[in-house]
């Protein structure tokens, strides 16, 4: 896995000649489209494409540019004239810290992916077998007792402790993971609104929501103290992210600050966490609304294990499981929205972007395209078959984005969210539970509202 370097000081010329994207329609007085983006982001946004390859929005007073098609979003996250900055990613950095890589660019950026970049390199991932198996098996074992699974909680746990123990090791991790994950899972919840509607001082009246998420915040910050102070007290330097985090040393040589240490983790745990939770829980619904692929998953896992649980070992060689994955992700992608600024004067597309313009796109619209893929509401694995897979249009499946913001946790994920899929389908068939509501949640990431399924063994 190679980190594109970002060189953010060569904005590309914009020529006279460049166009004016569209307006988009449907715009109200006053308010623009940001009624409507509020509303439905997820309608509002897939119907963008029909009024250009990219269209002008007005969100109040301001100007945002969204690119619709595969190439343009393609070439955005590719071009080295548009950076992360932003409203949103602003009142993120004032919930999580201003250090970390999520949010930084230019030189720091591309030194902090140095250094986080070894833990994530496929090489590495098989260290990290172990611990996805044993949180595999163990969320199998936890709902033998047939009472109904709700699939939120039970994500969030799984997530959490899988990234939390590969990446921070030790046995003091083990037993935080818990506390972790509940910090974290609160933290989630409040974060989109405090991102969407900033009311700043208004989210300090002493509410009890309010108040939970702050402890929540508080407790994430001081966990995440403490686990640096313990590593430090063990003396211990295990071949992991947080060695190198400590290890870490700046441009000019010195050892990285502790607000940058702090903040690293939290950028890293929170993506990490959020996304694979959601990606869980838009694939555990497949399983139950696609029995079919569910049987072929077993076959393919029984195939492959000859009837032993599936380990780690075995997930390059489930190939439909992997399809299934992947389609899951295009229909139900963590991460529906993203955002970028320009920072010169630029093109894309032919089109004029001013340097500071506002950029956003969704995954989500591009992966639910019509012009992208035939039947595209349908659950189809088999379209990721190579013979069929050659006509999905270039980007219109980049769930984990490309260019220098690539995720890093991208192998990691692919395996993990394999494995997890087979050990559920292996061992239970799912069905839905009365109450449950699976339709999509907006908020930091997109996840199924309230998934409740039940698990019969097979
Ligand atoms: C960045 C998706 C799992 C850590 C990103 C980005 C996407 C993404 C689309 C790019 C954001 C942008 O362009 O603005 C996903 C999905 C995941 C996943 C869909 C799982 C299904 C993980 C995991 C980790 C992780 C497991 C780590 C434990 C990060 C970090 C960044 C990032 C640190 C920021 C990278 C940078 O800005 O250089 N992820 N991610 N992600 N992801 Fe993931």
């Amino acid at each position: 896995m190679t980190v594109e370097s970002a060189q953010p000081e060569s904005g590309t010329p914009a020529s006279p000649e460049l166009r004016e994207p569209p307006l988009a329609g449907g715009r109200v007085p006053l308010l623009g489209h940001g009624l409507r983006l509020a509303r439905d982001p997820l309608a509002f946004l897939t119907g963008l494409r029909p009024h250009g390859d990219i269209v002008r929005l007005k969100l109040g007073p301001k100007t945002v540019y969204a690119p619709t098609t595969p190439a343009l979003t393609g070439a955005l996250a590719l071009s080295p004239d548009f950076i992360i900055a932003g409203p949103l990613w602003e009142s993120l950095e004032g919930l999580l810290g201003k250090e970390g890589v999520a949010t930084s660019n230019g030189p720091l950026h591309r030194r902090q992916r140095r250094t986080i970049q070894p833990a994530f390199r496929l090489d590495a991932i098989p260290a990290y077998g172990p611990v996805m198996e044993a949180e595999a098996h163990a969320l199998t074992r936890r709902w033998e007792s047939g009472e109904t699974i709700d699939c939120t909680a039970e994500s969030f746990r799984l997530a959490v402790r899988v990234a939390a123990r590969c990446l921070l090791r030790g046995p003091y991790m083990d037993q935080c993971a818990e506390r972790l994950c509940d910090a974290l899972a609160t933290v989630f919840r409040g974060m989109y609104r405090r991102m969407v509607v900033p009311l700043g001082p208004l989210y300090r009246l002493p509410f009890p929501a309010n108040r939970e998420f702050n402890r929540a915040l508080a407790d994430l910050h001081l966990l995440i103290d403490e686990i640096i102070a313990e590593r430090r007290a063990s003396g211990q330097k295990p071949d992991d992210l947080l060695t190198a985090l400590l290890d870490a040393k700046d441009d000019n040589g010195d050892p990285i600050g502790e607000q940058e240490i702090h903040d690293q983790v939290i950028a890293i745990l929170t993506p990490g966490g959020e996304t694979i939770a959601a990606t869980i829980m838009w694939l555990l619904q497949a399983l139950a609304e696609h029995p079919e692929h569910a049987d072929r998953i077993r076959d393919e896992v029984e195939s492959v294990t000859g009837g032993r649980p599936v380990a780690f070992e075995d997930v390059r060689r489930l190939t439909h499981t992997n399809n299934v994955v992947v389609e899951g992700m295009r229909l139900g992608p963590a991460v529906w929205i993203l955002t970028r600024r320009a920072v010169a004067d630029t093109e894309l597309g032919g089109y004029r972007i001013p340097a500071g313009a506002d950029i956003l796109y969704s995954p989500y619209a591009i992966q639910r395209d019509p012009r992208s893929y035939p039947d595209h509401l349908e659950f189809d694995p088999d379209r990721w078959l190579p013979e069929r897979a050659k006509d999905v249009p270039k980007y219109a499946m980049s769930p984990f984005s490309v260019g220098n913001r690539k995720c890093p946790g991208s192998d990691f994920s692919m395996a993990l969210l394999t494995l997890v899929t087979a050990a559920v389908a292996t061992r239970y068939r799912l069905e839905t539970a009365p109450g449950s509501d699976g339709t999509p949640h907006v908020g930091v990431t997109l996840r199924p509202h309230r998934l409740l399924l039940k698990a019969i063994p097979r």
